[in-house]
């Protein structure tokens, strides 16, 4: 592909307005599965933004508000001048209505679930949804309000009992609009409504795809830091690992990655990352990528004695992190970019408007306040992208599967793993637990069916019988969680069988283990991690 090519990647694109909707990434995951870039904007963006950028086409969002009250979240009246094409989604819909000339009502009666569409015929956009011979689609709601009055223009495309305006549009204004939601999967064919829209109507090729995505970063990258040296601090996640990556596709022996060892890692993580990037020999993989390990791992555990608060340790780990990153990279010379795996929701999340509350995602641990600090510019080459995309392009980067698709591991490791004061002897008995468990998840093909899966450590001491001996240890505790967004889950229904074998192989190999537990905790009210 040429570079004029991959230039035209991102000039064919649609926004996504967000009012609040719970769903609006999925939208613009909708979006970029038909192979058509998107971005998220807050409704009240600027409204020089439209003219300055030049989307193809809008998306509005549903959202929790109700435009039959005055305050609420309204499109911006640039867009309504601009002629491009639009299309709202639930509150989108309602907004268009109403700041067009037509009605909506608000209704004691919400709408909530799958229902029955009945198509009214000959709408370019609703044929996608595939009816049945008599019509008829299905589709999934979710509203209180509903339209009740036409914009002048506009016809009513589709509609179910009890929203007689369920679509409607105006193809010459090419402004369309759907009371239900395309984007979830519980609307059967709603993947081909966005298509259509994405692609007929606004326009766009469709060449948002892995291999283009990939040369683009690459190439930008290596515009961005040109001959400059970088520094990227790999943590063996995903995030940090797809980064080096490209950046050592883009600049090769430019970058060096500091990895740091700080006693609280899973078992032989250290290998791992190697491994992953070819450092070990006859593994096949050559990404040329420098790594320095620093083992700090008796810097960190000083810091620790003493600690039992979560939120102190976690303080302290995270400020020791950043204290031997400096160090390391203050001694490499000639540095001036640090490499970052921020990735579009933590993106969109910092530019969340005030009533943007739907986007509540944990928290980004990037290495906060170093650039700053070392006065280093920053790289992200991950900034536009979405996790799966992420994982993709690890895939097409050549990295393993096992690091791609490795559940989450949170930066202060075994620290919020160990309950209270982190003790090098606890760390050790924790590794050993947690890699049985893994270890056999990985044998039974459990693994990938759950999000996450841990050992924890409880250091209170509990009586067990081994062989003829008594023995007075420590609990280990065992979490495994299915999650799609990990802000909620629920724990995971694994075999009891399985459970029983991983407690026996931990109670067998580890002998300053007395007893072990299954947590079936949800999240809420407890959380994933027990810290
Ligand atoms: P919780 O325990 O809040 O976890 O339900 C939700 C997800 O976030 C991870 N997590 C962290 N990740 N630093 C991180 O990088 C942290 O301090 C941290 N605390 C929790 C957790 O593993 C889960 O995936």
């Amino acid at each position: 592909m040429t570079e004029r090519a991959i230039d035209h990647l991102q000039d064919q694109w649609l926004l996504i307005l967000d009012f609040g909707s719970q769903y609006t990434q999925l939208i613009a995951r909708r979006v970029r599965e038909c192979g058509v870039y998107c971005e998220i904007q807050p409704f009240d963006v600027e409204k020089s933004y439209f003219d300055e950028r030049q989307p193809r086409g809008v998306i509005l969002s549903g959202g929790p508000e109700t435009v039959t009250s005055g305050d609420t979240p309204r499109i911006p009246e640039r867009l309504l001048e601009l002629e491009i094409p639009i299309l709202g989604i639930c509150y989108g819909m309602q907004a268009l209505a109403a700041q067009l000339g037509g009605g909506v009502k608000s209704s004691a009666h919400r709408e909530f679930g799958h229902a029955e569409i009945d198509l009214h015929g000959g709408s370019e956009l609703l044929g996608t949804l595939d009816p049945d011979r008599h019509g008829k689609a299905q589709v999934w709601m979710s509203h209180g309000d509903k339209v009740t009055d036409l914009p002048e223009g506009f016809s009513v495309t589709a509609s179910t009992e009890s929203a007689p305006v369920a679509a409607m549009e105006n193809p010459s204004k090419r402004i369309y609009a759907v009371q239900f939601h395309p984007e979830v999967t519980h609307t059967p064919n709603g993947d081909h409504l966005i298509d259509r829209f994405a692609k007929d109507i606004c326009r766009c090729d469709g060449d948002w795809t892995i291999e283009n995505i990939a040369e683009e970063a690459i190439r930008r990258t290596k515009e961005q830091v040109g001959d400059d040296e970088v520094v990227l601090g790999l943590s063996g996640g995903v995030d940090s690992s797809v980064v080096a990556a490209i950046l050592s596709r883009a600049i090769g022996d430019q970058l060096t990655c500091i990895f740091v060892d700080n006693g609280l890692l899973r078992k032989d993580e250290t290998e791992e990352v190697e491994k992953a990037f070819g450092l070990e020999a006859g593994t096949g993989n050559v990404l040329p990528i420098k790594i320095k390990t620093i083992d700090a791992r008796s810097e960190f555990l000083t810091k620790l004695v003493g600690v039992v608060g979560p939120e102190d340790k976690r303080k302290i780990i995270g400020n020791t992190f950043i204290d031997v990153f400096e160090r390391e990279a203050d001694k490499l010379r000639n540095v001036k970019w640090l490499a970052q795996g921020t990735i579009y929701p933590d993106v969109i999340e910092s530019a969340a408007s005030k009533y943007g509350k739907a986007h509540v995602i944990k928290s980004h641990h990037n290495v906060g306040g170093l650039p700053e600090r070392m006065s280093l510019q920053l790289v992200e080459p991950l900034r536009e992208l979405f996790k799966d995309e992420v994982r993709n392009l690890g895939i097409y980067l050549g990295l393993p599967k096992s690091l791609i698709y490795r559940h989450p591991f949170p930066g202060p490791g075994l620290g919020v793993r160990i309950l209270g004061e982190v003790k090098s002897e606890y760390a050790e008995v924790l590794r050993e637990a947690d890699a049985i468990f893994i270890e056999e998840l990985q044998k039974e093909n459990l693994y990938d069916s759950v999000s996450q899966a841990f050992a924890v450590y409880l250091p209170v001491k509990s009586v067990g019988v081994v062989g003829d001996a008594r023995r007075y240890e420590h609990v280990i505790a065992l979490r495994a969680v299915e999650t799609i967004d990990f802000m909620t889950a629920r724990s995971a229904r694994l075999p009891y069988e399985f459970v029983d074998k991983v407690s026996n192989r931990i109670m067998n190999e580890i002998s300053q283990v007395s007893r072990v537990v299954y947590d079936i905790s949800s999240k809420p009210p407890s959380t994933i991690e027990w810290e």
